[in-house]
């Protein structure tokens, strides 16, 4: 059983761009820029946009964080979009997600620039990555196949079973398995609220990727012998022995299905650092246009 350690690998990464970013700038090159709009003051958005703008630090990037109250109206927030669509000096921005409910979250993605979209949310990201073209990849699912490729992880022909089918996840994470690609060529199975025999479904799967949010979800007798089961899960538990009285929690009761797996990603230090990586990693791509 090996532990995938996305921590080590997202410190790798982060090292290899920032050694780029300072061959860039020995020729004299700017150095890639990412900005990041943060509406209100949501714990968990403020953390992290936080963590964005200090691995930006990180990579030689430079950083913008432009805030705004709970009460800004769309209008104001499509005009700052459109200033950072429109300034050259801004390779990339992301608006971090939820928005406040009188926003529409479609809307303010549409009206990002697909070049800048690093978060790949944009209809014609998501479009381009449906059909195989070069675009922005939503940076969990891109993380994921990050992690699956640095640790050498066989996928061809593999069954893949996604759990949970978000936008940002499950759906692009399906796509991306499923692609003619290495990491990829996977024959996927995509599970949600609606599936009635998971349990089922998930025994029969070679990689398991679970992005419910829902904490210990995925038990020992759901995972063939064998299996890579990739957490995505980060929910937010209350732990009465640390200082902020939470802790978080995968959507893998690890414990009892590590031993079982050939590969297994922990939470925390497993998929998490490995987001904030592939943002850095489409910043630079931005940059280079
Ligand atoms: N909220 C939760 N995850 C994300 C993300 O990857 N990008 C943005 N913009 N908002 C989020």
């Amino acid at each position: 059983m090996t532990i995938i350690d996305g921590k080590k690998t997202a410190a790798e990464i982060k090292q290899e761009i920032a050694a780029e970013v300072k061959e860039i700038e020995s020729k004299g090159g700017r150095a890639p820029h990412l900005a990041a709009i943060l509406v209100g003051h949501d714990g968990g958005s403020e953390t992290y946009v936080a963590n964005k703008v200090k691995a930006c630090g990180e990579c030689g990037f430079r950083s913008s964080l432009i805030r705004f109250e709970d009460d800004v109206t769309e209008e104001r927030l499509l005009e700052e979009i459109k200033r950072l669509n429109e300034d050259p000096e801004v390779d990339g921005f992301i608006v971090q997600l939820p928005l406040p409910r009188h926003i529409d979250e479609q809307r303010v993605i549409r009206a990002i620039d697909p070049d800048k979209d690093v978060d790949g949310f944009h209809p014609v990201n998501v479009g381009k990555m449906s059909i195989g073209l070069p675009g922005f990849v939503s940076a969990t699912p891109a993380g994921i196949i990050e992690l699956l490729r640095r640790y050498g992880v066989e996928t061809k022909g593999k069954h893949a079973v996604v759990l949970g089918r978000s936008n940002i996840v499950g759906k692009p994470m399906a796509t991306l398995l499923m692609q003619k690609a290495n990491p990829g060529n996977c024959t996927v199975t995509v599970c949600h609220s609606a599936t009635p025999n998971i349990k089922e479904i998930c025994r029969q799967a070679d990689i398991i990727v679970a992005a419910l949010g829902s904490p210990g979800f995925v038990t020992e007798d759901m995972v063939k012998p064998g299996a890579t089961v990739i957490d995505v899960g980060t929910t937010r538990v209350a732990d009465s022995t640390r200082k902020s009285g939470w802790r978080l929690r995968g959507d893998v009761d690890f414990d009892n299905v590590a031993e079982k797996c050939e590969f297994i990603t922990p939470v925390p230090g497993g998929v998490g650092p490995m987001t904030i990586c592939s943002l850095m990693m489409n910043t630079l791509k931005a940059y280079k246009g």
